[in-house]
């Protein structure tokens, strides 16, 4: 197989000592200069020379035919009786949440009191052990802080509405519920929906992603935020439709100035459609990620970006323009929202 290190033989740093004193013949010098010698080394790696030049690099997609197989994700059964329980659950708290006199607060303690501590749903705190009314205080979210609350230009208005339902989101990722995918994402979305400013079709949320005040996120259709991400909406986060954020990635839209602290930026930050923010990857405020760019893992993006280009590094550095390639056909979503 073509693998990188092959090449990385033939990248001896004594040529580069050789160029550097002048040395090799003029046409070689030239090449080294102009282009990067990995370029040379592995010309499978380099669409965009190629494409550059008007050429079709046939090297780069034998390549990519030889280390890629096309993996849609596949279906994952439940059996009927258990889907039909979650829907009924899941059901009932959507119906909660439509009913004009909602009181969302209320909804958010009785469902968290019931999933972590169904034999104290009903029992009178005052009879219960100090500790244990402390802990049962949690599941009401009017007797807790979140860090968003001590931002000064949060709307309050606005919090106020939501606070109960991130809270719930919340504290389901730390119940037994959480890491059911086929559950989870079914929750998280109808929470979802409530949450941000805008709420496309389908969207997915893992276990574990975080939010600032949640009512200055607009997400479009068919967007997948996977764990552990942190989307920072302080001053706004739109995603665009089709983003795909990776585990561990981190989105922010505030920012502090280097010697006070207090000074605070709150630029909205902007991913267009198709981009992937890939693993571990850090969007900085105000960033604008370009239509179907890429973020590689663990970079930081500083900068905005152009679109259909492949950023890595910190800070991230464009290192490639995306190969025209054709699409696959579009495949089935299993984790789609049936009700579109
Ligand atoms: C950025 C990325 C897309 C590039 O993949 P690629 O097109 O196959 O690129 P290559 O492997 O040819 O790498 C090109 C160069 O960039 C470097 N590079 C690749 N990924 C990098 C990264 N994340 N950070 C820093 N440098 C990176 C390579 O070392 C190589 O450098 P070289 O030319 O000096 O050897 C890929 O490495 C990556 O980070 N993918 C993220 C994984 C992913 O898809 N996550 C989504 C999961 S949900």
């Amino acid at each position: 197989m073509l693998r990188s290190t092959d090449s990385r033989k033939l990248t001896p740093p004594r040529a580069w000592r050789v160029i550097g004193k002048g040395g090799g013949s003029r046409t070689w010098r030239l090449c080294a200069i102009t282009l990067p010698w990995q370029r040379l080394a592995r010309p499978w790696k380099a669409p965009n020379v190629w494409s550059h030049l008007g050429l079709f690099n046939p090297l780069y997609h034998f390549n990519t035919l030889l280390t890629m197989t096309f993996l849609p994700n596949r279906v994952v059964g439940i059996s009927e009786d258990i889907g039909r329980l979650y829907g009924r659950w899941l059901g009932s708290i959507d119906e909660r949440l439509d009913a004009p006199d909602c009181d969302r607060y209320e909804l958010c303690r009785t469902v968290l009191t019931e999933v972590h501590f169904p034999h104290l749903s009903g029992v009178d705190p005052a009879t219960l052990p100090l500790p244990t009314q402390v802990l049962l205080a949690q599941m009401d979210a009017r007797n807790v802080t979140l860090e968003p609350e001590y931002y000064a230009e949060i709307d309050l208005e606005r919090y106020e509405r939501v606070k109960p339902l991130i809270w719930l989101w919340e504290m389901f990722d730390r119940s037994a519920l959480a890491e059911n995918v086929h559950l989870g994402v079914k929750f998280r979305r109808l929470l979802a929906k409530r949450i941000f400013r805008k709420c496309g079709h389908n969207f997915k949320a893992f276990h574990h992603v975080k939010m600032s005040f949640g009512y200055n996120l607009e997400v479009g259709d068919n967007v997948v935020v996977h764990r552990h991400v942190l989307l920072d909406d302080r001053g706004g986060i739109r995603l665009g439709d089709g983003v795909s954020v990776s585990d561990f990635a981190n989105v922010y839209s505030h920012s502090h100035g280097v010697v006070e602290g207090r000074d605070i930026t709150t630029p909205v930050t902007v991913i267009d459609a198709g981009v992937r923010v890939t693993y571990h990857a850090t969007v900085m405020s105000g960033v604008h990620l370009a239509e179907g760019s890429m973020l590689g893992a663990f970079g930081v993006a500083t900068k905005d970006t152009e679109p259909h280009a492949i950023y890595a590094g910190i800070p991230a550095k464009k290192i490639k323009d995306k190969p025209d390639e054709s699409r696959r056909p579009p495949t089935p979503d299993p984790l789609a929202d049936p009700e579109g």
